[in-house]
């Protein structure tokens, strides 16, 4: 019996409309477009603004564009995996919440916390229920509304991230795509250089945590910027190499968007020519679980079936990861 991989067959995505530019930073805190644009590639980023809007508002229009797309009724998705950070509320799941928004009543569906490498660690655990053979239908989310945790007077963070959703359907084929090969990582020491102090258990919220403003992300820049260059770039490296890829044979780099000059590093370490690496963090900056599949959602019309992806994350926990993809249809 042929073995059964799991494809991702279709891609669907959202940003919120509203443009935060680096000319608008500059007014809010002491930067320069020229610093931002220098340091990091981000010219722009999406913020989504209102009362009562949390992440599921974005991973529901995402789905929803999946859906339409893939010519998919709701009601024939098994499971849903939403990879955030930035949950609507403690619990429940915000997975729940979009799966009964979009009419997927049959599904089950769950949240999963890996930060920026949230979206492949969901679309390995994703896959491997496909592969299994228990489930024909799953859809995996990557988003963030990164701007509900941002402090907009620290100019070393809130310059970086931007809000967020894409997300992929994944079925069974015995055809020779999908998702080929994977290596994760995690490092819990990573915890000092990138976290949120409170609002978890460990610091509950209270008047104390919020006057210290320790509801928002604190990350040592330089120190996680050391560890992403050198790990993103090694992990891409060794799954290139144990799957005979090369700068002949991959099509597309697909690498997490936290700043241009990591993604530069990790595109020369696997000899990857610029115009193969999918690119938008000009336009988004660093949207956390967001970034690979609204990559996937821009460059979906230039993918060809068969094309090799390496696909290549770094972010808090400290967690990392790469993920050879082989697509699987052609542009529609
Ligand atoms: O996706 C999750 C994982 N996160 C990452 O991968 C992020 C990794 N880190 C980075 O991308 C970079 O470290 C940053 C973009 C965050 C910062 O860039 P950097 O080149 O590492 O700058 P730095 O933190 O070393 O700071 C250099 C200088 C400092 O000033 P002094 O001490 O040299 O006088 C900062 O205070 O730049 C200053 N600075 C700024 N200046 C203008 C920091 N932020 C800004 C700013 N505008 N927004």
């Amino acid at each position: 019996m042929s073995k059964i991989r799991a494809a991702i067959t279709g891609v669907g995505g959202y940003v919120p409309d509203y443009i935060l530019t680096n000319k608008e930073l500059e007014k809010m805190v002491e930067t320069t477009d020229e610093w931002i644009t220098s340091r990091t590639g981000i010219k722009e980023r999406r913020i989504l603004k209102g009362e009562n809007q949390g992440v599921s508002v974005m991973a529901i229009e995402a789905v929803k564009d999946l859906l339409a797309k893939t010519n998919t009724n709701p009601a024939d998705i098994d499971l849903i995996i939403f990879a955030t950070i930035t949950a609507d509320m403690t619990f429940p799941a915000s997975a729940n919440i979009v799966a009964t928004a979009v009419g997927a009543t049959n599904a089950f569906s769950y949240d999963m916390g890996a930060a920026c490498s949230g979206f492949i660690y969901g679309l390995t655990t994703g896959a491997s229920f496909i592969e299994a053979g228990r489930y024909k239908k799953v859809i995996v989310i990557g988003g963030d509304k990164m701007s509900a945790i941002l402090d907009y007077t620290d100019r070393t963070t809130c310059i970086i991230f931007g809000d967020g959703a894409g997300c992929v359907l994944l079925e069974p084929t015995t055809e020779d795509v999908g998702v080929m090969d994977y290596m994760l990582r995690s490092d819990g020491s990573g915890e000092t250089f990138l976290h949120m102090k409170a609002g978890g258990s460990r610091i509950p919220a209270s008047h104390e945590s919020v006057d210290k403003r320790l509801h928002y992300v604190y990350q040592e820049g330089s120190s996680v910027y050391k560890f992403a260059v050198t790990n993103m770039a090694d992990v891409a490296a060794q799954v290139a190499e144990r799957n005979q890829l090369n700068k002949e044979n991959i099509n597309w780099l697909v690498p997490h968007q936290a700043n241009k000059r990591i993604i530069d590093a990790t595109a020369s370490r696997v000899g990857i020519a610029e115009e193969k690496v999918m690119m938008n963090i000009e336009r988004y900056g660093n949207t956390t679980g967001g970034t690979i599949p609204l990559l996937l959602w821009d460059y979906e019309k230039k993918l060809k079936k068969g094309d090799n992806l390496l696909i290549a994350a770094f972010g808090g926990g400290f967690t990392w990861g790469a993920v050879y993809v082989k697509w699987a249809y052609d542009p529609k």
